[in-house]
């Protein structure tokens, strides 16, 4: 039995495979935004980062920040951040790989100050399930939310207010939240949720840009009948229209290059087998890297709704969920990324993000760039998402590497301690 101590990158993922423990939902991984387990998860995380070093907080949407203070005062900040909730069933690596790869870079600091803090951030809502709304953390870290969120009602009539203050929380102190203007940098290491670097059979890969995504609610309202006396063609089936359109959007997304369009929840009332359904809620995701591609396609498959509900004498209602434009990430910081990759000694292709990052909200503000970790089967949002140490290990060692270069850039002498010879150093600037 070896008593050798775990890896560090073999300790990143056992933290993550015990925080996926905290569920609503036992036997599986679900975690909204300020749901019970996550009041766990903040325990947790901030035992590491406290551990660390970290001076920790709550701001009033529920983020977990740690902060790790720089050699001096008046030093900007970097940003290492990523989220805390999941989608349901998840798996145990989305989003919470990348706020405990944050965590663990400042552990191999070992106390170790640098000419910049940086700010661990655990987002407390990314994938917008409880509230529809994605992104409600790094939203408020920009201060991006108006008040009109507060009284959003999730499935069991809470609304978001009401859910921070069951937390413990105060909306009240929402401003609080908001980022200063001493924040320089924002980087996310996240799994790739795709097949292209296991395709490559690559370890890391960068991300260019975030697919824009448009998110809409469809009603198709038909006409609750009989389903043993009701003669099929004086049917308004609004099941059948919005089957018949789901069909539809495949089909439309398989045939345009880029694009991927997804129905992934759908409601039926009244939901019973011998009734005839009156009324189908279905979802809409349309995500393409071309705003104008995104854009179009989602008119289209809106109008392909209205002709397949037509048909059969049902309306078809719409609202927009949320839209989101592409995201190129910083330029300069995504060079910095690969060249700390490259002294790391791995490759590091960039790749378009199909999946929604919170990158995208706080890029906004901050210059920011992601690291992607390969996803073997590529499956995600699944509960068997997976990574390996190998390439977690890849991530923590361009991790290290970008925190040296960036003390290099900062003038850092301590730098000189970390052993990183003076070509290389020239090579940051470079
Ligand atoms: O939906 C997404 O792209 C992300 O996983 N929230
Ligand atoms: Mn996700
Ligand atoms: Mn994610």
């Amino acid at each position: 039995m070896s008593n050798e101590l775990p890896s560090r990158s073999d300790r990143l993922i056992a933290r993550c495979r015990a925080l996926a423990a905290c569920t609503e939902v036992p036997g599986e991984t679900t975690r909204t935004f300020l749901s019970e387990p996550m009041h766990a998860v903040h325990d947790m995380v901030r035992a590491w980062m406290e551990g660390a070093g970290m001076c920790v907080d709550v701001d009033a949407m529920g983020n977990l920040r740690g902060v790790y203070a720089a050699a001096g005062e008046a030093m900007p900040r970097l940003l290492i951040a990523s989220h805390l909730d999941t989608v349901p069933n998840a798996g145990a690596f989305d989003g919470i790989l990348g706020v405990l790869f944050g965590v663990a870079l400042v552990e191999e600091l070992q106390g170790e100050r640098l000419p910049f803090a940086i700010e661990v951030i655990g987002f407390s809502e990314e994938e917008g399930v409880r509230f529809g709304k994605p992104f409600l953390g790094s939203l408020a870290l920009i201060g991006a939310l108006d008040d009109a969120w507060l009284a959003v009602r999730d499935t069991h009539g809470v609304s978001v207010d009401e859910a921070i203050r069951n937390f413990g929380l105060d909306p009240a102190r929402m401003p609080e939240a908001v980022l200063g203007e001493d924040a320089f940098a924002y980087v996310e290491l996240h799994i790739e949720q795709g097949p292209v670097l296991e395709s490559e059979m690559l370890s890391l890969g960068v991300v260019s840009a975030i697919a824009g995504q448009s998110k809409l609610e469809l009603r198709f309202l038909g006409q609750a009948n009989h389903a043993g006396t009701t003669p099929m063609l004086r049917r308004h089936d609004a099941m059948a229209s919005a089957a018949a359109w789901i069909v539809a959007v495949e089909q439309y997304a398989r045939t345009r290059s880029g694009l991927v369009a997804t129905v992934g929840r759908v409601e039926t009332r009244p939901g019973a087998g011998n009734v005839i359904a009156g009324e189908v809620l279905a979802t809409l995701d349309v995500r393409h890297a071309e705003d104008g591609e995104r854009e179009q396609a989602a008119v289209e498959l809106l109008q392909a709704a209205q002709r397949e509900a037509e048909a059969r004498g049902v309306r078809v209602e719409s609202r927009a969920i949320a839209m989101q434009a592409a995201v190129p990430m910083d330029t300069a910081l995504t060079a910095q990324l690969c060249g700390a990759a490259k002294r790391a000694g791995y490759p590091a292709p960039a790749l378009i993000s199909g999946a929604g990052h919170d990158a995208m909200i706080v890029g906004r503000r901050v210059p920011a760039a992601m690291l992607f970790v390969r996803n073997p089967d590529g499956l995600s949002h699944h509960p068997h998402e997976v990574v390996l140490a190998e390439d977690v290990e890849a991530g923590l060692a361009t991790g290290m590497e970008l925190l040296r270069g960036m003390s290099v850039a900062r003038g850092d002498a301590a730098c000189g301690k970390q052993g990183l010879h003076r070509a290389e150093v020239e090579d940051v600037h470079a």
